[in-house]
């Protein structure tokens, strides 16, 4: 009889509820397919997903200027001004630990999700993906990580070793 009550219950809660859960509140909109395809590129660091494109320190120097400079300096040496302060992304030697070069730089392929993803600062996911290449080819070249006329590409940025690459340890759970 019990459990007869608790059913008649549970099928009254079930129909009045109905009309609640398939309600829609007119919030949001549905995302495009640009939208989707930006935040589906979960870039990893053997890059798999690194989607085609190409790009040249050459043609990543004038972006530089015209859309970072002005938060991390026009030499990537890293400010605090009114549009924004941001860190160093040029070391000031070739063989320097800051910036690109510093520890926390494994992988070329997570810069270039990062800056892909995250940058510039405000205007998040306006660069295409020659751009986000050709701006990570300008940076591992200021850094002295590869040549000015290296073609990055969804083949080789895999491929650039990083200084900070041999500071990577794969964590074990074990604090020693
Ligand atoms: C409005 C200011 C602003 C602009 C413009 C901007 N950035 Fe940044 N950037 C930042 C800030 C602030 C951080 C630090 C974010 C954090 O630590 O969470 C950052 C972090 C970064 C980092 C990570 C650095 C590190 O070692 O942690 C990279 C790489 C980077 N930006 C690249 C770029 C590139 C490339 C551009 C131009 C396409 C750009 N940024 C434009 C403000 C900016």
């Amino acid at each position: 009889m019990r459990s007869y009550v608790i059913l008649i219950i549970a099928i009254f809660i079930a129909v009045t509820m109905r009309p609640v859960l398939a309600q829609t509140y007119g919030l949001g909109t549905t995302p495009t397919e640009t939208e989707l395809a930006a935040l589906d590129t979960l870039v990893d660091p053997q890059g798999r997903l690194l989607p085609e494109g190409r790009g040249t320190a050459a043609e990543g120097a004038p972006l530089f200027a015209q859309r970072c400079a002005m938060c991390h300096g026009p030499n990537g040496e890293g400010t605090g001004t009114a549009a924004g302060s941001a860190p160093q992304l040029i070391a000031s030697s070739p063989d320097a630990s800051e910036a690109i070069r510093s520890g926390k730089h494994y992988y070329a392929t997570t810069l270039w999700a990062y800056i892909y993803r995250a940058m510039p600062l405000h205007q998040e996911r306006t660069l295409s993906v020659d751009e986000t290449y050709a701006l990570t080819a300008y940076l591992l070249y200021r850094n002295h990580i590869i040549t000015e006329h290296d073609v990055m590409n969804e083949e080789n940025l895999p491929r650039v070793q990083m200084p900070g690459h041999e500071n990577w340890k794969i964590p074990t759970g074990d604090s020693s």
